[in-house]
């Protein structure tokens, strides 16, 4: 069934609201939304809408307040059609249409509303927030650590979508996967990682390409490839994940020990480790990992060579993936996870010689300050990682602007015995 520019707006504005009033993510408002809807042939229009409005809300809020006197979730709907509609719909009639209607009560001119964000460039921390819409906290995070110009590289650069994809070797080889995807996809081979590609631009969603469909292939962002590349691991290891689920890393532990290491998968979560054993079977992995459900801060057990911890954490380098992120950070749930990650590391240090450290975080409180904390020797594990926070060199991080992916923190830790 066709869709009017009214409905687009309309159940953009419901996204918007579920997201930024009632704190979903992206895909739970997007799914509530749908719920209530009518039947439509297809969602994919109004959910890439979604996720642009609120990838890009706190722009479209500061332009709502000017053009409608309104920051409300429909008004920041209608300025997304003023300013983003072009990018994004392919019938320029009905948007130019769409738009002079949305235009005519419109109290001030879409061009003018640019030129004052412009104007705010002398006041960094609300220029860089509206600009690139992000949330002033994690703005004004980043600037405490960076100078002004990275700051802008890495926020700008944090508003594109580098999806990557990870050739699963325990389904088929490097060259054979490629040419599977090579037929409905354009993709670049990572430099340095010959089994990590980036897509480019595809036939259909990732998540249809045949490659992805027969776990050829398996979306899995460059930071997290880096995360178990700074492990090491080798046929013949033992190796425990102490906080695994859904199990996307532990399937890369396994393929790069080409299945022939002792691994141990632990979660706390019952229902994640039950996503997790379906997960490792379907991608190959079933036989080569043991899947265990435990508190792996009180976890005792035999040793192991290596300990693999990506910690829970605030999730506040997620927002190139979950643009929700952006307008809540949850940046004051950090000292929690910082007493858990904490714990957690403590014990990795308890069972494993050498470990690594990783968590999807912008924040020192997270990373370079919880590795900092134990009794261990870190160290930044890869050279590609960056260390721009300048702690020393006790782990390295990813940025979206440097590494076209996530950002993360990661270390390497020998334990002091
Ligand atoms: C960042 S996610 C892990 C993602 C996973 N490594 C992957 O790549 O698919 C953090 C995980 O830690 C688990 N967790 C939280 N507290 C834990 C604890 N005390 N012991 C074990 N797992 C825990 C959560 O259930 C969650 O699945």
């Amino acid at each position: 069934m066709k869709w009017t520019p009214g409905e687009l707006v309309a159940f953009t504005a419901r996204v918007i609201y579920e997201v930024a009033e009632r704190g979903l993510t992206l895909d739970y408002a997007f799914q509530k939304v749908k719920r209530g809807w009518r039947p439509l042939d297809s969602f994919k229009v109004f959910y890439d809408v979604s996720f642009d409005a609120v990838r890009h809300y706190f722009f479209l809020k500061f332009a709502a307040s000017r053009l409608f006197g309104s920051s409300g979730a429909k008004a920041v709907a209608k300025a997304w059609f003023i300013y983003k509609a072009d990018q994004m719909l392919y019938n320029r009639d009905m948007v130019s249409r769409f738009r002079k209607r949305l235009l005519k009560r419109a109290l001030a001119a879409p061009g003018d509303v640019l030129r004052e964000v412009e104007s705010l460039r002398g006041d960094p921390a609300r220029y860089l927030s509206i600009k690139y819409s992000y949330h002033p906290k994690i703005v004004a995070t980043l600037l405490s650590h960076l100078p002004a110009e990275e700051v802008e590289k890495l926020l700008d650069a944090g508003n594109k979508t580098w999806i990557w994809l990870r050739i699963n070797t325990l389904k088929a080889d490097v060259d054979k996967a490629l040419k599977i995807l090579e037929a409905e996809a354009e993709v670049e081979t990572h430099p340095r990682i010959p089994f990590a590609v980036l897509l480019k631009s595809s036939k259909r969603p990732v998540q249809y390409l045949e490659a992805v469909r027969r776990f050829v292939a398996i979306p899995q962002d460059l930071a997290s490839v880096y995360a178990v590349l700074s492990l090491k691991p080798e046929p013949g290891d033992r190796i425990v994940d102490l906080a695994a689920a859904p199990g996307m890393k532990t399937s890369l532990v396994a393929q790069l020990a080409e299945g022939r290491a002792k691994i141990v998968a632990v979660d706390l979560s019952q229902k994640r480790v039950a996503r997790m054993k379906q997960l490792l079977r379907r991608v190959g992995a079933g036989d080569a990992v043991e899947v265990v459900r435990s508190d792996s801060r009180k976890l005792k057990t035999r040793l192991f060579d290596k300990a693999l911890l990506d910690a829970p954490c605030t999730s506040s380098g997620a927002f190139t993936k979950e643009p929700a992120v952006k307008i809540y950070p949850r940046l004051e749930d950090a000292p929690r996870y910082s007493r858990i990650q904490r714990e957690l590391l403590k014990n990795a240090l308890e069972l494993a010689g050498e470990v690594v450290y990783a968590v999807c975080s912008i924040l020192p409180e997270e990373g370079e300050e919880v590795v900092g904390s134990v009794e261990a020797a870190p160290e930044k594990p890869l050279e590609d990682l960056a260390d721009p926070y300048g702690r020393g060199g006790v782990g390295g991080r990813t940025f979206p602007h440097i590494h076209r992916s996530e950002a993360f923190f990661i270390s390497r830790l020998r334990a002091l015995r």
